[in-house]
């Protein structure tokens, strides 16, 4: 039996103006904080280390090792960093949590502050999506008339100012380090890691950069225990998290559900792929985790059991094409953002992704020799872990897999000197 949807972090979403502190309050908000302020700082790392949370936004670090990585006593100011640059081609999980659920992300913020000891925090939200941004402002404006933020937390002595900072709409910004940079005043480029941010990240102190959902999925650990989180997911990706399912799909939308549950089980909650047509490809996690086809229904979406067939769960963004979708052409779609946006600062990937797209635009139009494919693929190699960050890996990753399981219609492409599918069959090109 498929495992049921576990709204946590989803829930109220439905309500009249979940956003407001009224709202929140109304489903049990701000009572963790208040329980984590009665804690040693410790005690609050140890207990999200003990749940197992592994970070959100793709890489799936454990959340409490990096909140223990922060040095104490050192004498330096702390920062923790929310990513809420979320721009991974089809990841659209952080956007309506933050604007559904703001405080939520506000209260782990505070929790998160006080467990690391840092006295300011940022959340680093995309410039594009200005209604993210108001609302997030409204949501801080609120706790902070409440005296949920500022001076004396909670009438505690703990104080913690929140400023909410505006990206210019860079995809590398979503980069941990260009991320950095850009809050700096800095054009964002990643930097060289080691040292991570945990020693040295903004203005070189110790930081934690978390993602949006990592933060937002605390407040609920703290009021529910850890056996609570334990009881849902894997055992080693426990938990419940946002999967958001696009493309060739009746009923799109963000589903939260144990970590561990399938493509199979998630599509009939969401009602199955479009009528009338079949999956043919889809991606774990966004796309720059490699892709996987109808074989892979039943791989468990978890860190474990995506990685083991082959790709990585990233950010759990579920792009389904069906059998109208040309693979070369989503490719070549893809390819052109990454080249689009890669920052420059390193060669394989300025150069790389740059002829990566000139390839597959030629292979497209049916203008490629099956030596084409040969050079993609060498052309990828030459970046894969050889580029500056993981904006190089994530390029090559829908070329190597749709290589892999859709060889043939590459060739195809070529004996017929053209795409072979109606591009205006396929919904999912604009
Ligand atoms: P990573 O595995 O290098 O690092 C993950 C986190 O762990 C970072 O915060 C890093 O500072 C920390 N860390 C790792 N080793 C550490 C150590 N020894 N000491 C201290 N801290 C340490 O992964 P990275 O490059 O940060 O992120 C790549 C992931 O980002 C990909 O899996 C991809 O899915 C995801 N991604 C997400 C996007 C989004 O829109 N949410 C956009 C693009 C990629």
């Amino acid at each position: 039996m498929a495992p049921e949807l576990t709204p946590v972090l989803s829930r109220g979403w439905l309500d009249s103006e979940p956003w407001t502190l009224a709202g929140y309050q109304r489903r049990d908000g701000y009572t963790a904080v208040k329980q984590a302020l009665r804690m040693h700082p410790d005690e609050v790392i140890q207990l999200v280390k003990d749940s197992g949370l592994r970070g959100r936004g793709g890489a799936g670090f454990p959340t409490g090792m990096k909140w223990g990585f922060i040095p104490q006593n050192d004498g330096k100011p702390h920062y923790l960093v929310v990513n809420a640059d979320e721009s991974e081609p089809g990841t659209c999980k952080d956007i309506p949590f933050m604007m559904a659920n703001p405080h939520e992300l506000v209260e782990g913020v505070i929790i998160a502050c006080y467990a690391i000891r840092a006295s300011h925090a940022f959340i680093y939200v995309r410039g594009e999506v200005l209604h993210v941004l108001r609302r997030l402002q409204a949501a801080v404006r609120e706790a902070y008339d409440a005296g949920f933020l500022g001076k004396g937390v909670f009438g505690t002595d703990f104080d913690l100012e929140l400023t909410v900072h505006a990206g210019a709409g860079a995809y590398i910004c979503g980069e941990e380090t260009a991320l950095l940079d850009s809050l700096e005043g800095k054009r964002g480029q990643p930097r060289l890691r080691p040292p991570f941010p945990a020693v040295a990240g903004l203005y070189a102190s110790p930081t934690c950069v978390n993602n949006v959902e990592s933060i937002g999925s605390v407040p609920a650990i703290v009021r529910n225990g850890v056996d609570w989180f334990k009881g849902m997911g894997s055992e080693k990706s426990p938990g419940f998290t946002l999967y958001s399912l696009s493309g060739h799909v009746k009923h799109p939308g963000q589903y939260e559900a144990p970590l561990g549950i399938t493509l199979r089980e998630l599509l009939d909650y969401a009602g199955g792929v479009r009528p009338g047509h079949r999956l043919k490809f889809w991606t774990p996690g966004g796309s720059s985790t490699p892709m996987f086809t109808e074989e892979h229904l039943d791989v468990p979406l978890d860190y474990e059991g995506v990685g083991a067939a082959g790709s990585m769960l990233g950010t759990k963004a579920l792009q389904i094409f069906d059998e109208t979708t040309c693979v070369v052409r989503a490719a070549l779609r893809w390819t052109e953002f990454y080249a689009h946006e890669s920052c420059g600062k390193c060669t394989p990937c300025r150069e790389g992704t740059y002829w990566l797209v000139q390839i597959l635009k030629r292979m497209e139009k049916g203008e490629g020799t099956e030596d084409d494919l040969g050079k993609l693929l060498d052309l990828c190699d030459n970046i894969v872990g050889k580029a500056f960050c993981a904006l190089g890996d994530g390029a090559a990753a829908p070329i190597q897999s749709s290589l892999k399981y859709f060889r043939d219609e590459y060739l195809e492409h070529f004996e017929r000197g053209g795409c072979p599918f109606d591009p205006s069959l396929s919904t999912v090109w604009a």
